[in-house]
């Protein structure tokens, strides 16, 4: 991980400017000459630790991505998770799909959607042609399982967002799938039913994003599958 004094240096922040009175220098060690001299340095405060690690995080590339990603702790999941998982796939892929957060498979073997709900998100690749890691990269919103898959804490999602942000960054895709409510609301920053994001080309950063539900959800409502590929069809459709 990159220092303090080297990120600040890549942002072009240094030098740090701080207040005056962190500085005040006893009179014995300031001749009245020099403190004449010295130029008051404007009072602008420093950037706080957070903002820092958004800024590493933001320069991140992928050969240290992964490793990042596991060793950060900036909410509580990282204490009752056993794998991160990162993300997989191409990375030059134009096909970015994003889930909620892994769950006790992903947790155990560190990969997205490799349970049952993986499962069928792989017959729905295969449906359109598409295979895991061919033209496809699959993350999630959270990069930890938050226990006994509860939903995603407000906070949770905002620690862990700089790491998706900086995942599109590098893919670079030229379609996002939003799977289910999570994945659509954090990345569209709305809080809206998956009924009323479907049929509509979303932005995101520029980048074209289409939402369907989640194949979890799938799996329990057998019916809502036949939305679900006239959703990934209509997504084809925009990435043409
Ligand atoms: N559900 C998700 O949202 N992501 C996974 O990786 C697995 C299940």
């Amino acid at each position: 991980m990159a220092t303090r004094s080297e990120i600040l240096g890549a942002l072009g922040l240094l030098p740090v400017w701080r207040r005056r009175a962190e500085f005040q220098s006893s009179p014995s060690e300031v001749g009245a000459d020099e403190s004449e001299a010295a130029p008051t340095p404007a009072t602008v405060d420093e950037p706080p630790d957070e903002a820092l690690r958004r800024a590493h995080i933001a320069a991140l590339t992928w050969p240290s991505f992964a490793a990042d990603v596991d060793a950060c702790v900036a909410c509580g999941l990282c204490r009752s998770r056993n794998k991160s998982v990162p993300g997989v796939g191409d990375v030059r892929a134009r096909w970015l799909f994003v889930g909620e957060a892994p769950g006790a498979d992903e947790d155990a073997k560190g990969e997205p959607f490799v349970g049952q709900a993986g499962r069928l998100l792989d017959n729905m690749l295969a449906a359109l042609g598409l295979a895991r890691g061919r033209d496809v990269y699959i993350a999630n919103v959270l990069k930890c399982r938050p226990p006994n898959n509860r939903t995603p804490a407000p906070l949770e999602v905002d620690a862990c967002r700089p790491y998706l942000d900086r995942q599109i960054a590098l893919i670079a895709p030229k379609i996002i799938v939003a799977l289910g409510k999570s994945a659509a609301t954090t990345l569209l920053n709305v809080d809206a039913s998956i009924a009323s994001l479907r049929g509509r080309v979303h932005r995101y950063c520029g980048v074209p994003l289409v939402v369907t539900y989640h194949p979890a959800y799938l799996l329990r409502n057998l019916p809502d599958k036949a939305k679900a590929w006239e959703d990934l069809v209509f997504a084809r459709k925009a990435l043409a």
